[in-house]
């Protein structure tokens, strides 16, 4: 019997006790041991659950039950969350965690602590919800050197710019309906201001370069200053509008990740990405481009995942996985400014404004733009270079092409 204990009985946490229970003979088939829901742990009673008897209200229950193999922590949070999964660790129980706050800014310490009791620390539901993209990434992909990850990370933003174009719905509009299907983080600023998809290429390129990359270190721009015109001026030219997580190899083993909006192409397969949908291309120097497709946040997709690295261990509870990433480093993130691309700008400026602070450049139309709105795509500049071109045109948005 492999036993799991589940803490944080929430949009992911009930979905992992769903999949478990619905698709339990299937499970069982494809590990050596019959896999057993034990416990759950969670702040709230939940008296008519299937799952009420299993409902516990103190962690030491788990801590100390020397019968269970495997904590699933979605609690969320890197506070009471890293606590329990610390505690887990060194009380020898495998973890599996969709928890990418935590990953992202404690991935380096827990996977060393499991290394330690020799058991595994596994995440594959921390980036892209149902997508399987960390496994492929280490595993598929091991005999590349990963040059380049770039992706559409956030559920809730894609959702949100989708509906907000599609269905002309209001942001605050699409954003309740993002938090009604269960895709927001529980502070929604997390999504739009761009931080889970930060958290998110930092481990992607934690797992793709071998060295910790912190939040911290990765400039993240969200959505907030996307509008409907941005989005107008974008299709006007066969471009949509993207929140992009890229990472990109440097020479010297040094990393260039950040987050921003981008305008994408629409025979980049990436534009195509709606909805609740998440992408991840990645580039190695051996098999070129691949990309990943699918779910990005909900209940049973993410769970799927959750509960892939729950069977994952059931195959052999004994088998510690050895870290997959190191310390980082200080100097290890370098700055998209040194990255050219071309541009999208908006201003309050002429076109010949324009034209003479940034040269030749590709105008763009919108229905009902107001008279002294100008938006016009750049030829390819560094992030300096733009910004210094444009300082005195009244820049209302101003977004990479990715090229
Ligand atoms: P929820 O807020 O829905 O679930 C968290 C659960 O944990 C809640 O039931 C909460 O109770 C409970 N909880 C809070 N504190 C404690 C505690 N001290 N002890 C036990 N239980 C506690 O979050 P999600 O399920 O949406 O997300 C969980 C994690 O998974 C997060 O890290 C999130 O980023 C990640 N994730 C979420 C996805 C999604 O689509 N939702 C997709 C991929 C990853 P209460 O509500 O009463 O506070
Ligand atoms: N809030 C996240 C998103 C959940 O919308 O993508 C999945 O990680």
């Amino acid at each position: 019997m492999v036993n799991v204990a589940i803490l944080g009985f929430g949009t992911v946490g009930s979905g992992v006790a769903e999949v478990l229970s619905t698709n339990g003979g299937l499970i069982d088939q494809r590990v050596p041991n019959p896999v057993r829901l034990k416990y759950i742990l969670d702040v709230r009673d939940f008296p008519d659950s299937p799952f009420a008897p299993l409902f516990v209200k103190d962690f030491s229950v788990i801590e100390q039950d020397p019968e269970v193999d495997v904590v699933v922590e979605t609690i969320g949070g890197a506070t009471i969350a890293l606590d329990f999964t610390r505690r887990a660790l060194a009380a020898g129980k495998n973890v599996v965690s969709s928890n990418k706050e935590l990953v992202a800014t404690h991935g380096c310490e827990l996977l060393q602590l499991a290394q330690r009791e020799g058991v595994s620390y596994l995440f594959e539901a921390s980036v892209g919800g149902g997508i399987p993209i960390l496994r492929p990434l280490t595993a598929c992909l091991a005999a590349n050197e990963i040059t380049q990850v770039c992706g559409i990370l956030n559920g809730t933003t894609n959702y949100i710019l989708t509906r907000m174009i599609k269905a002309g719905l209001t942001f605050d509009q699409a954003l309740k309906e993002a938090q009604d299907n269960g895709y927001a983080e529980r502070d929604p600023s997390a999504d739009v201001d761009g931080h889970d998809a930060c958290r998110k290429i930092c481990i992607l390129a934690a797992l793709s370069y071998g060295r910790h990359v912190r939040p911290d270190q990765v400039p993240t721009q969200g959505i907030r200053g996307v509008s409907l015109a941005d989005v107008a001026y974008a299709d006007s030219c066969g471009y949509k509008i993207k929140l992009l997580g890229r990472a990109i190899r440097q020479p010297e083993d040094k990393i260039c990740a950040f987050v921003a909006p981008h305008l994408v192409s629409d025979e980049n397969p990436l534009s195509g990405v709606e909805d609740v949908f998440n992408a991840i291309s990645v580039t190695g120097n051996a098999v070129g481009d691949v990309m990943f497709y699918g779910r990005g946040a909900g209940k049973l997709p993410t769970a799927s995942a959750v509960v892939a690295d729950v069977i994952d261990i059931a195959k052999d509870v004994h088998k510690a996985r050895p870290a997959q990433w190191g310390p980082g480093a200080d100097d290890l993130v370098v700055s998209d400014d040194i990255l050219t691309s071309r541009w999208y700008v908006r201003a309050d400026c002429s076109v010949e404004q324009a034209r003479a602070a940034c040269g030749e450049l590709q105008p763009l139309a919108r229905g009902g733009a107001p008279k002294e709105e100008t938006a016009f795509l750049t030829g390819p500049m560094t992030g300096p270079q733009v910004r210094k071109a444009t300082e005195g045109l009244q820049v209302q948005s101003l977004f990479r092409v990715l090229d």
